[in-house]
Formats: C-alpha cells, sequence, structure tokens
C-alpha cells in the first residue's frame, strides 16, 4: 500500500476530497458527503447535451497521458448514429511503478462509478465497462461493492432515479502486459479478442467497443466529473493551467521512499519533487524521470518545468502514467536509459516492425555501449534509428519508447561521451568500463 504524500494546505482536493472516507464502501457515508448528487443534478437538471457543455466549459483533459478534451470524446459519442453505444473506464494501470489510479479505484469508488454514470446519461449509454488488472484484487473488491450497494439503491442499473434511463456498471478484470493499457488494446481485451493496437481513425468514440461509439476514460479523468457538475465548470476550470485545469495525481520515488499526491496541473517539478523525502545524506539529484518507463530523464536543470501536457513534451518527458521518479549522482544515465528502452521495447507488441525491429535495434546500440564495446558511429545511429521508430509511429508506443534514450543524449551527452570515446562510466555503474578505467577495481 502506498501512502499519501502531505501536500500545502492551499492545494485543493479533488480527485482526493473523499478518498480519506474510512468505510470506502459505505453508501450512507458517502451520498451524506454529496456522492450521486451530481449525477442526480445531471439526469433532473443539466440533461445529456448540458452536461456535455459543462463539461467542455470545465476544460477537463484526460489523464491517462495523451491530454485529449473529454467533452470533445463524450460530443463525437454522442452525435455517432448508432445502436447501442458505450463507455469504458481505464483503470489497468499499466505503469508497474504508479499505483495513483488503483489508489483512487481503492479509496473513493463511488466517485468513480459515479463520474463513469454521468458520461454515459450524457453520451446515452446503458452500458459501463471499469476495466482493472486483474492483480488489483483490493480495487476491485472495494469497486464490486460500490456498484452493489448503488444498485440496491436505485442510483445505478435500471431506470436510474426514475428517470427511465438504465446505466449498468460492470468491472471487467483484465490480464495483460504493457501495451493492455492502450486504449484500442484495452477494447479488444473487453470484446474477449487478442490485443493489438488499432490504427486510428476511427477514434473509439466513433467506433469502439463492438463496433459502437465508445467513450474510453481515464480513472481520474472520470473522478473529476462529479466534482464539476458540483462546483461549476468555472471552479475547475480556475484551478491549474488555463489550457490544463485540475489537478492530477502523481507518485514521487525516491531512494528514500514513495507516494501519491494531489497536484494542480502546472506545478513545478521542483515542488513535486519536494512532496519526498530528501535524498540519502551526501547525495545530489541528478535526474528526474518523469512518465513512466517510456518518459523523459529530465535534468535538475528542467526542475521550473510545469508538470502539465504540453510543458512536458517541450522538453521530452509526457505525464503518462503520473509516476516521478528522482535519480541521484549514483545513477548512470546511460545505464537508465537502456533498461528503460529495454522494458519499452520489449512491452512492443509486435504489430508494426519499424517498432518491433527498431526498439530491439536501439537496446542493442545501448547494451554495447554500457559492455564497452561501442562503436564512434552510435550516437548518430541512435538520433536517426529513434527519427525513423517515431515517423512510423502507428500508437503512441512506438514514440515513447524512444525518449529515455533521446532526452538522456540530449540532456546528459557528456556522459554518453565518456562511454564511447573514453570508456569510462562517470557514475561507476557500467561494470565492464568501469573496471577498465579504472574507476572500479
Ligand atoms: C502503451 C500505452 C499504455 C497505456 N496505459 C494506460 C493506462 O494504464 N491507463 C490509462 O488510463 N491510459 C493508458 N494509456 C492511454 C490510453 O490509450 C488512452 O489514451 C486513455 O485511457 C484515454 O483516457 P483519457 O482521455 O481519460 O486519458 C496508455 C497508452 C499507451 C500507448
Ligand atoms: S507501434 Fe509498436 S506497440 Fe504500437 S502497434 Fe506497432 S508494434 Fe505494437
Amino acid at each position: 500500500m502506498v501512502d499519501l504524500l502531505t501536500t500545502p494546505a492551499a492545494w485543493p482536493a479533488i480527485l482526493l476530497e473523499r478518498a480519506g472516507a474510512e468505510q470506502p464502501t459505505d453508501l450512507d457515508a458517502a451520498t451524506q458527503a454529496g456522492a450521486f448528487d451530481s449525477l442526480r443534478r445531471v439526469i433532473r437538471n443539466f440533461g445529456a447535451t448540458g452536461s456535455i457543455a459543462i463539461i467542455g466549459q470545465s476544460g477537463l483533459r484526460g489523464r491517462g497521458g495523451a491530454g485529449y478534451p473529454a467533452a470533445d470524446k463524450w460530443r463525437t459519442a454522442a452525435t455517432t448514429d448508432a445502436p447501442r453505444r458505450y463507455v469504458v473506464i481505464n483503470g489497468y494501470g499499466a505503469d508497474p511503478a504508479s499505483a495513483t489510479d488503483r489508489y483512487l479505484l481503492e479509496h473513493d469508488p463511488f466517485t468513480v462509478v459515479e463520474g463513469a454514470a454521468i458520461a454515459a446519461f450524457a453520451i446515452g449509454a446503458s452500458e459501463v465497462f471499469i476495466a482493472v488488472r486483474t492483480e488489483a484484487t483490493e480495487a476491485i473488491r472495494s469497486l464490486t461493492a460500490a456498484i452493489g450497494s448503488a444498485e440496491d439503491a436505485g442510483l445505478v442499473g435500471l431506470d436510474v432515479f426514475g428517470s427511465g434511463h438504465d446505466i449498468r456498471v460492470t468491472v471487467r478484470p483484465v490480464q495483460g502486459a504493457y501495451m493492455l493499457g492502450e486504449e484500442t488494446v484495452l477494447l479488444k481485451a473487453l470484446e474477449g479478442k487478442r490485443g493489438q493496437p488499432e490504427q486510428r481513425p476511427p477514434h473509439p468514440a466513433e467506433r469502439g467497443l463492438f463496433g459502437m461509439p465508445t467513450v474510453v476514460q481515464n480513472v481520474q479523468t472520470i473522478a473529476a466529473v462529479p466534482w464539476i457538475i458540483r462546483n461549476g465548470a468555472e471552479a475547475f476550470a480556475t484551478i491549474g493551467l488555463a489550457d490544463a485545469p485540475g489537478t492530477i495525481l502523481i507518485q514521487l520515488r525516491t531512494a528514500a521512499g514513495d507516494g501519491i499526491a494531489e497536484v494542480p496541473l502546472g506545478t513545478p517539478l521542483r515542488e513535486i519533487v519536494g512532496l519526498g523525502a530528501t535524498l540519502p545524506m551526501g547525495r545530489s539529484l541528478k535526474a528526474i524521470l518523469v512518465g513512466g518507463p517510456s518518459g523523459g530523464i529530465l535534468p535538475a536543470e528542467l526542475l521550473e518545468t510545469p508538470y502539465a501536457f504540453e510543458p512536458l513534451r517541450a522538453v521530452g518527458a509526457h505525464i503518462g502514467s503520473g509516476s516521478v521518479i528522482v535519480a541521484d549522482d549514483r545513477t548512470c544515465i546511460v545505464d537508465l536509459a537502456r533498461l528503460l528502452t529495454r522494458f519499452c521495447a520489449g512491452e512492443a507488441c509486435g504489430k508494426t516492425i519499424p517498432c518491433r525491429i527498431g526498439t530491439r535495434r536501439l537496446t542493442e546500440i545501448a547494451d554495447r555501449v554500457v559492455d564497452g564495446r561501442p562503436r564512434p558511429t552510435d550516437p548518430q545511429l541512435l538520433i536517426d534509428l529513434s527519427e525513423d521508430i517515431v515517423a512510423s509511429a502507428l500508437c503512441d508506443h512506438e514514440r515513447l519508447t524512444t525518449l529515455p534514450l533521446s532526452t538522456g543524449m540530449r540532456y546528459f551527452r557528456s556522459e554518453l561521451d565518456d562511454h564511447i570515446l573514453r570508456s569510462a562510466c562517470p557514475a561507476g555503474v557500467c561494470h565492464p568500463i568501469a573496471v577498465a578505467s579504472g574507476a572500479i577495481s
């Protein structure tokens, strides 16, 4: 179990507003604290179109990584002619180093269920699937209990709030590798098929689950919805950045421990890193890995970068899984980038040749650099190969897999040159080189 980090009192709690409840699946306690008020207001007061308009005015963007405006998906799904529509909540949590979504599912399942029901009502869907990985047993238990009691109370299920609308919510445990978090793979898994990413367009909002318009939304994105309906689009839009409003969960890891925190979007990385335990005595911060295994490795000089979609992209990182990992001066950036690239290459599904072969070639080059067998042309080869891989991307995984090496080279180039030109590993991590150069005897 990961603990919550202490955050400044001035930071708003949107996603974790009710996550401190002693009994997260106690419906009475949750409804007394406001659970399902927003769903009621949406059905009785705002209507489907009005609700989509509110979400649009709030500026809510997807928290699952890409930052796509939620209301645009809802509008597309609602207006695409089809006999059925679906809402799928992506609670897979692909990154093993980040438990942010799982934390929310375990500690406030009602908010996720309510947000998903609002989305279903807004797009005219009567079926919601919440996909959770099978190992997340506590999240599955919590969700199942919450859905059961909400159904018994008529808050979801048949004829919700006497409106004539059915909104059935089901937990769907799914099991697979890293790629299962990608939305088109997840949809295939829910259909019981072998999962590989699909070319887009059409996007799932037009043609998704069983070929029907489907809104796929991350757990945190959907958990923000009841708060927005309750407090108003304007209140949400004033938190965070103008083009990335609201808050997001991060999981911070340092050598001294880790924890989850809700931070306003746009918070400088320095403040996020400052939420965690200090570095071990005598160590200094060398780099921050932002975005998970396919994230960017950023130097300490970029600590003022706002934690938000575009600012992170501009420096070669991304929000990804919400994971922020602090690396101290004992870290060899070349070795770190190699390990991350190897992980991502191993997770590529194999559908696209430049990704399947190219990411493995990247790993091999990085392997020979840390093994002390580099070629002088390796830096340029890494750059050219990464550009080719990005240019031929079928899904985001391909593009993102190049980030650890490309940011490693961009910000820590001298370390790569030390390995290649001087057969030296400044951190003393890469053994064959370090032994040869006398750094390790
Ligand atoms: C390799 C890969 C893994 C992903 N894993 C997740 C995941 O675990 N959870 C998630 O919500 N989105 C994940 N995504 C993003 C989803 O494809 C999709 O954009 C997201 O679920 C849409 O919801 P949102 O708009 O609310 O962010 C992943 C994407 C890729 C390329
Ligand atoms: S780009 Fe890579 S992960 Fe994506 S579909 Fe192609 S092979 Fe699979």
